[in-house]
């Protein structure tokens, strides 16, 4: 595998960490289909996302600004079905993924994914969208002023960058569990965001006075509260959230290990073991919640 860039080295935890491999790893699967099963929980939230931005007619000419596996991607291509969408990531094997997906959707012909590291000095080609849509993958970049400064000087005028944001993992568990150390999925995450502090510094950045600075007129905000509650929202029979979940814990174990208690980490490896009683998967409680946090930015003149 190759080194990973120096702004994304802390690659134990969350969903927003990707490494920038150029070759088809586990990691980098394992990566994928989180980002897979991401957009499959939360296709709802993320179409109402896109029926919420204010794109008049529709956009013809899409950006999609590290896709990932393409969670974006097809959900702009079914809203807009006369738009053409420039992939851009600089994971091979997510691209690699996301074209496998066009094919099988067949809309190869409406995608083109180009491997780039858009830290680096020069952006290839991405034409002039009039849609650029940026989802969990600003606060990866070196240099975010930067990139949106490039990402307002790329859009037609008048065209629109749409922000999205994260709050990292969502949690699963109900804040009374697991029976062992009730609580613990909290605890995690609390390792996790004094990691993500000290490694991924961006990612509680002010993206609205970002954007202004960059140039943008930010139209619109929306924050978006995901409560996916068990037996209501989740159909028993589904196992999604729970791959899902244990996919994410599986990713945080490692990372946020040598600060939990003894109690706590043999509880999360009960959780982790996909065979043992008290793993996720048997779980009838699992839900899903999270927050994500959108911005419609305009490029006006
Ligand atoms: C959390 S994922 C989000 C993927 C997708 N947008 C989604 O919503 O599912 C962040 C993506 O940004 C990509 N990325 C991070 N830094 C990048 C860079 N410097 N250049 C290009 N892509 C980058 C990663 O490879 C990863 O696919």
């Amino acid at each position: 595998m190759n080194p990973p860039s120096p702004h994304a080295t802390h690659h134990h935890a969350a969903h927003q960490e990707h490494e920038h491999t150029h070759e088809h790893t586990h990691d980098s699967d394992d990566q994928s289909e989180l980002l897979d099963l991401d957009a499959e929980v939360l296709a709802d939230h993320l179409a109402s996302l896109i029926d919420w931005l204010p794109v008049g007619s529709g956009p013809r000419r899409i950006v999609d600004l590290g896709c990932g596996t393409g969670a974006g991607t097809f959900a702009l291509l079914r809203r807009f079905p006369q738009a053409e969408v420039t992939a851009v990531d600089s994971s091979a094997a997510h691209l690699h993924r996301l074209r496998e997906k066009a094919a099988a959707a067949g809309v190869a012909d409406r995608v083109r994914a180009v491997t780039a590291d858009l830290d680096a000095a020069e952006w290839p080609d991405l034409g002039t969208p009039d849609l650029v849509w940026a989802s969990a993958s600003l606060h990866h970049m070196a240099d975010p002023e930067r990139a949106l400064r490039r990402v307002h000087g790329l859009l037609a005028p008048g065209g629109l960058l749409a922000a999205v944001e994260l709050a990292g993992f969502p949690r699963f568990l109900p804040a009374d569990a697991p029976e062992a150390a009730p609580g613990l999925e909290d605890r995690c995450h609390a390792v996790l965001d004094r990691h993500h502090a000290a490694h991924l510094p961006h990612r509680d950045a002010d993206w609205a006075t970002l954007l202004t600075g960059a140039g943008f007129t930010v139209e619109d905000e929306r924050t978006l509260a995901v409560d996916l509650k068990p037996g209501t929202d989740i159909p028993s029979g589904d196992d999604a959230v729970a791959r899902y979940a244990l996919g994410s814990l599986r990713r945080i174990r490692d990372g946020v290990a040598p600060e939990l208690s003894p109690r706590d980490l043999a509880a999360l490896d009960e959780l982790l073991d996909p065979d043992g009683p008290r793993s996720l998967p048997r779980r009838k409680d699992l839900g899903v919640r999270t927050t994500r946090t959108a911005w419609a930015a305009r490029r006006t003149a």
